[in-house]
Order: C-alpha cells, then sequence, then structure tokens
C-alpha cells in the first residue's frame, strides 16, 4: 500500500537492532552526521524512513515487521522500513562500492601509485550496488503517494534518484551528498562509466543538494567535465559568470543545486549535556584528567579522512618541542570504531592505538598519562569531554561538514579553543574565529595547538559565543524543511 507523503532513504537508518539470545531486539540509535541530521524529521511529519538492515537485529526486525514494512515504536518517532538486501549483495554494495570507492574519492583518500585498481572483483561489485539501489527504489515507488516527496540520502543512494524517476514520474526527487564532492581531475580515477553513472544517478532527480558551496560547485565540475553537461552559475556581480554553479543541464532536464549547511541542535545539546549520565562521566574524566591541567579533546570515528594520526604527532611534537606543557595537558581523543570490516580501518584504529601508546610511553610520569584514548562509543561520555575541554581538535583531510566542530561550542562550560582543519565544510562557517590548519602540516598544527592552550580566558569565552551562534544557525529540523520546502 502507499503510505508516504515525505520519504527518507539512506544506508543507516535512525536506529539499529541487536539481536539477543533469547530472541529480543534491542534497539539503538544510528551514529553520523546524518542520522543526527535527519532524526530532526519528528514523530509528525507522517514520513517514512527506508534504510538497510544492516546486521541480523535489523535482518530480524525487518521479518518481524511482516506485511506492513514498518517498524512500529523505539525508532525515535519515525516509521521505519528496514530493507533485508542479501548479505553478500550488501556487504559488496556497502563496503566493496560506497565505503571503499565511492568514500575514499570524495575525501581524496587513495594512496594512488598502488590504488586504486579496479578489475573483475571491482566490476562485481559495482553490479551488486546497483541492485542495491534498484532495491531501494523499488521501495520508495511501493511507499510514495502521488506526488510525494522523496529525500535521498548520500553516496550509497547515488543512483536511486534517476531509478526512482523511472519507476515514478509523478514524485519530486531529492539527493542530498553529506560529504565532500571530489574535484573532477581526481573523480576520474572512476572507470569512465561508473563516474558517469553516478553522475547520471543523482542527475535523475530535481535537486542535487550539498553541505557547503565548496561541494556543490565540484560536483558541477564533474558534470561538466565527465558528462559535459551545461552549468547554470549565479552571476557573482564582476560579469565573468564566476559565481556560484545553482543548476546542471543535461539531456533535457535541469537538476537544481542547492547547498544547506546542516548545524547543532543547540537545545537537544544543552538539555542532554545536564542529565545525569553526562554528570557522572564528567566528574570521572575530571578525575582522570588531574587538576590544574588543561585538555585537548577530540571525537570521531575512528576513520582515515579524520586524521588521528597526525593529530597524535602532533601532540607528541608539542610535548617535546614545548617542555612547559609536559604533566599540563592531557589528550583526550575518542576514536569510536567504524567499518570495521575493512582491514585499512582496523590497521588504522591500531596505528592510532600503537601511536598513542607510545606517546604515553615516552613522556608519561607517575601522576601524568598524557593521552586518554577511549574506543567504545559512549554519547554520553563525548557530551561530558565537550563540557570540559580546553581545546577541541579537530583536523580531517577532509569532511562533508564535521559537526563535532559545531557541537562543541554550544556545550562547552568555560569556552574552548577549536583548532579546525579548513578542509572541513564547517570551516566555511567557522573558520572566522576558529585556529585554522591544513591537516597535512603537522608542524602548523602544533602552533595551533600552543596557541589554543594560550588563549587568554576572554578570548576563549569570545570565540566560542561566536562560533556557537554560527554553529546553530540551521538547526536539523530547519535543514530538514529547507530541503522540502525546495522540492
Ligand atoms: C558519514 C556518512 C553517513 C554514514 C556515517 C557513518 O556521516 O555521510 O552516510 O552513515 O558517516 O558511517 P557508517 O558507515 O557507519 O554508516
Amino acid at each position: 500500500p502507499r503510505t508516504a507523503p515525505i520519504l527518507v532513504a539512506s544506508n543507516r537508518g535512525p536506529v539499529s537492532y541487536a539481536l539477543g539470545e533469547d530472541g529480543s531486539l534491542t534497539a539503538r540509535r544510528g551514529g553520523g552526521g546524518l542520522v543526527s541530521g535527519l532524526s530532526a524529521i519528528g514523530p509528525d511529519a507522517n514520513a517514512v524512513w527506508v534504510c538497510a538492515a544492516l546486521g541480523e537485529g535489523d535482518r530480524e526486525a525487518a521479518r518481524r515487521a511482516g506485511d506492513s514494512h514498518l517498524n512500529p515504536g523505539d525508532t525515535g518517532g519515525q516509521q521505519v522500513r528496514m530493507l533485508d538486501i542479501a548479505p553478500d549483495v550488501f556487504a559488496a554494495a556497502y563496503n566493496g562500492v560506497a565505503n571503499s570507492v565511492l568514500w575514499f574519492v570524495h575525501h581524496l583518500l587513495y594512496q594512488t601509485p598502488v590504488e586504486p585498481v579496479f578489475d573483475a572483483e571491482f566490476a562485481e561489485q559495482w553490479a551488486a550496488y546497483e541492485s542495491y539501489n534498484a532495491a531501494f527504489a523499488d521501495a520508495l515507488a511501493q511507499e510514495a503517494v502521488d506526488e510525494a516527496v522523496v529525500l535521498v540520502q548520500d553516496y550509497h543512494l547515488a543512483l536511486v534518484p534517476a531509478m526512482l524517476r523511472e519507476r515514478r514520474p509523478d514524485l519530486r526527487i531529492g539527493h542530498f551528498s553529506h560529504t565532500p564532492w571530489a574535484p573532477p581531475d581526481y573523480y576520474r580515477l572512476l572507470p569512465d562509466d561508473v563516474a558517469a553513472a553516478v553522475l547520471r544517478g543523482i542527475l535523475g532527480g530535481d535537486r542535487a543538494a550539498f553541505l557547503t558551496e565548496r561541494w556543490a560547485n565540484a560536483f558541477a565540475d564533474c558534470c561538466a567535465a565527465v558528462l559535459g553537461a551545461e552549468v547554470i552559475r549565479d552571476g557573482d556581480g564582476d560579469g565573468d559568470g564566476g559565481g556560484m554553479a545553482t543548476a546542471v543541464r543535461f539531456e533535457g532536464r535541469e537538476t537544481r543545486l542547492g547547498v544547506h549547511g546542516l548545524g547543532a541542535d543547540a537545545d537537544f545539546l544543552r538539555e542532554r549535556s545536564r542529565q545525569a549520565d553526562v554528570e557522572e562521566r564528567l566528574s570521572a574524566l575530571r578525575a582522570q584528567i588531574g587538576p590544574d591541567r588543561k585538555s585537548i579533546v577530540r571525537v570521531d570515528r575512528t576513520e582515515l579522512s579524520k586524521n588521528i594520526v597526525r593529530g597524535l604527532l602532533a601532540y607528541r611534537r608539542l610535548l617535546e618541542t614545548r617542555p612547559e606543557w609536559r604533566e599540563r595537558v592531557v589528550h583526550v581523543a575518542f576514536a569510536y570504531p567504524s567499518r570495521q570490516d575493512l582491514a585499512v580501518y582496523r590497521d588504522y584504529t591500531e596505528r592510532v592505538r600503537r601511536i598513542a601508546d607510545e606517546i604515553n610511553e615516552e613522556y608519561g610520569t607517575e601522576g601524568w598519562t598524557p593521552v586518554a584514548l577511549h574506543v567504545k562509543d559512549d554519547f554520553a561520555r563525548s557530551l561530558a569531554a565537550y563540557r570540559l575541554a580546553d581545546v577541541a581538535l579537530v583536523n580531517p583531510i577532509r569532511d562533508g561538514m564535521n559537526l563535532v566542530a559545531k557541537e562543541v561550542p554550544v556545550v562547552s562550560e568555560r569556552g574552548c579553543a577549536l583548532v579546525l582543519s579548513r578542509e572541513a565544510g564547517a570551516y566555511a562557517e567557522l573558520g572566522e574565529d576558529a585556529l585554522v590548519v591544513n591537516p597535512y602540516d603537522v608542524e602548523g598544527t602544533v602552533r595551533a595547538l600552543h596557541e589554543a592552550l594560550r588563549m587568554s580566558d576572554g578570548e576563549r569565552a569570545d570565540r566560542t559565543k561566536r562560533l556557537a551562534a554560527a554553529a546553530t544557525a540551521l538547526p536539523p529540523q530547519a535543514w530538514f524543511l529547507a530541503q522540502l520546502r525546495a522540492l
């Protein structure tokens, strides 16, 4: 039955289920910026959220939902339809194509002398990616009422807009990229047919939206370079037509481009960070750091693009070259496990642990452990760290937005100096009051950390106030509504 006037589609849904030995299902909130943003939909929107079953618990939940297709209750308020896609197809699409190839391309993660290698195995994975996208298009076509609005999310589902338009030309379809978009020379590492299919897929929608102008422009540049599509630009006043790309015309259709810089949810964060479990963790962290010490905090998925290793190297150099900080600072690093099915992520996680251990061995004393590394995912503890941080280190190689950079200033108690990579989408909004770094430049990062630690209380508080205002300009609910309205 057709049920919904508004549909959201993403690989990871708002919940994931764990299957207990007794057959019970326990729901857990999904992680990452996409889920944080979309969770604002709320229960009243009459929306259906279509996502993939990620593990056995989800598959069981999908089976139990039966004919209604929908998982009721305990999903954060939304109606969720989980797609039970065959495990090998899912793995090839999610691990093989989405996370190993498309993610790598958009975040510039390849070591190009030896990778990528597009061989027969990749061709099979690509076929799986196509059928995984088709499964989403089928489900959306089934659930959508006439002229419904469909918001398709991210690089996992790049082919869905065009596939869905074929099935249901009456729908209004938007695609949103939560990642950066690669510049054309790098994007063209992809096999030509794949490079074209991804762009054609997204151009099948009425709108393609991004977190910053930079990523929207890069997408338009790729459409021009790969497809020979026509790009419409805003006049920027100087007459050379060099303004932001606003639409792409291709094969007789026009897809409008949009920019919606997802912000932090101030009300939710302030409320949540005052709860008892956060207070408890705050005391524990304070005890761990010790009195009269400063803290440099980072919170990330253990993700190659987050640049955790160079962050640790910079901290080590800080202790080496500015001995006055020894015993006086602790680097609190939360590196939560992510995509551990991929060997390079497991290796990266190992490397992070090893360097943290090395620093602790080299510089630690009886009463002082220089790096406090935590790998077990704990949102309440992240909030506690935001509250007490003197310095937040957000130094990704490349990042669609980075919500940590926006959450810290909102939750911070005494003001927090933000060391921010110019390659994070958040830089566009926070660049003025952050200490900006080139993420590859470890010595530059050392200088920024030193400056951040020395910043006066007054300046830190002033900057934090302005950062918080900029960070909350477009809270999740408004971000979501702006996209609906634009469609
Ligand atoms: C980023 C992506 C999301 C993804 C999240 C977590 O924010 O844009 O689409 O859900 O990372 O990654 P995971 O692979 O665990 O879903």
